[in-house]
């Protein structure tokens, strides 16, 4: 059977959506440096230890396995770091990526799905963020993700490249049997964040600013649950290989949460005692980021499962005291 590769499939997204094709069906080979993937999220597929950065193992990689299509995970994420290692960020970033879709080109492999981001976007001009409101990144790492999205664009429109450009929002949640979590280090992202606080591995949690325009002065952040991202990645390699035109697809939920509304949510899930810390704004922060991803039900048919913030605390509250034991 032909096979999906999977770049970054041992990071946190990457390592949901290989069980999502798995269970779906589909053969999987993961490729992953390990620079920030873990060993033990390799559940599912063959695993191809290397680097994007080096073109011979990719060229090797594309001979020794039947890949018909591709989702790419593998980039660095980090908003802040981007801006004190630019070059870190367009190497790795766009760089590895020409690399990839170059190894593509000389294999034939015609369908990629990348992951973009909402930050895409920068400042909100409109209460619900729709795929045609103006591009406006804010960071290298928001700009590599934008010039990776017009390189697909391009070599679609001369060399036949099928791609599916999912922009998500905020990636939250656990897969609901806990074989696999969110584990970035550093941890950067706010719900991991509460929870280490739950569970007494931080003293506190910060409140970057409480006098935004927002019902409660705090930022408003659409979160995705990590497992119904998954299954908009096999939506979205279904649509590609059923012919479906190449686009561009947001993926959220459509609800502004607040960061309070998140923490009180996390103590009412945890039962446990999360103290805040506030602190003056955060440069870059937008007051709030939501989706509209109404083309991705349309197209793609995508239905979130676990659309309620709580099933998305819940979830990672299973992961979290499992994985910090
Ligand atoms: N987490 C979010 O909320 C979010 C939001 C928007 C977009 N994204 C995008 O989704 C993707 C996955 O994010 P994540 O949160 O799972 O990150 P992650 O760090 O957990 O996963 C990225 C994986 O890519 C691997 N990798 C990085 N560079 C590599 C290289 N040169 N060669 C081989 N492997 C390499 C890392 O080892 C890691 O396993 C990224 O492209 C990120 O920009 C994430």
């Amino acid at each position: 059977m032909s096979k999906t590769l999977i770049t970054g499939g041992a990071g946190y997204i990457g390592s949901h959506t290989a069980k999502t094709l798995a269970v779906r069906g589909r053969d999987v080979v993961i490729l992953d440096n390990l620079s920030y993937g873990h060993r033990d999220f390799l559940k599912w597929g063959e695993f191809e230890e290397g680097d994007l950065a080096d073109t011979a193992f990719l060229k090797d990689v594309f001979s020794r396995h039947d890949i018909e299509e591709v989702v790419h995970f593998a980039a660095f994420i980090a908003v802040g770091e981007s801006v004190a290692e630019p070059r870190m960020y367009y190497e790795n970033n766009v760089r590895n990526t020409l690399n990839l879709l170059g190894a593509m080109q000389d294999a034939d492999v015609e369908r990629i799905v990348f992951s973009s981001t909402a930050a895409v976007y920068g400042e909100p001009q409109t209460a619900t963020l729709a795929e045609d409101h103006p591009l406006a990144p804010l960071s290298p790492y928001a700009w590599s993700k934008r010039m990776v999205e017009q390189v697909i664009r391009d070599y679609g429109e001369a060399y036949g490249l099928k791609s599916a450009i999912l922009r998500y929002f905020n990636a939250a949640g656990a897969d609901p049997a806990a074989e696999v979590g969110e584990r970035h280090q550093p941890e950067t992202h706010l719900i991991p964040l509460i929870l280490h606080t739950a569970l007494g591995i931080r003293e506190s949690i910060k409140i970057f600013g409480t006098d935004y325009d927002t019902p409660d002065g705090t930022c408003l952040r659409d979160y995705i649950h990590v497992t119904d991202l998954s299954v908009a990645h096999a939506l979205a390699l279904e649509h590609l290989a059923n012919g479906g035109e190449s686009d561009i697809f947001n993926l959220g939920n459509g609800n502004g949460f607040s960061v309070r509304e998140v923490i009180d949510m996390a103590r009412e899930v945890t039962g446990g005692n999360i103290p805040v810390e506030t602190t003056e704004r955060r440069a870059g922060d937008s007051p709030a980021l939501v989706s509209s991803s109404e083309k991705a039900r349309n197209i793609l048919g995508w239905q979130p499962q676990h659309a309620d913030v709580r099933d998305i605390i819940e979830t990672a509250w299973k992961w979290h005291q499992k994985d910090c034991r």
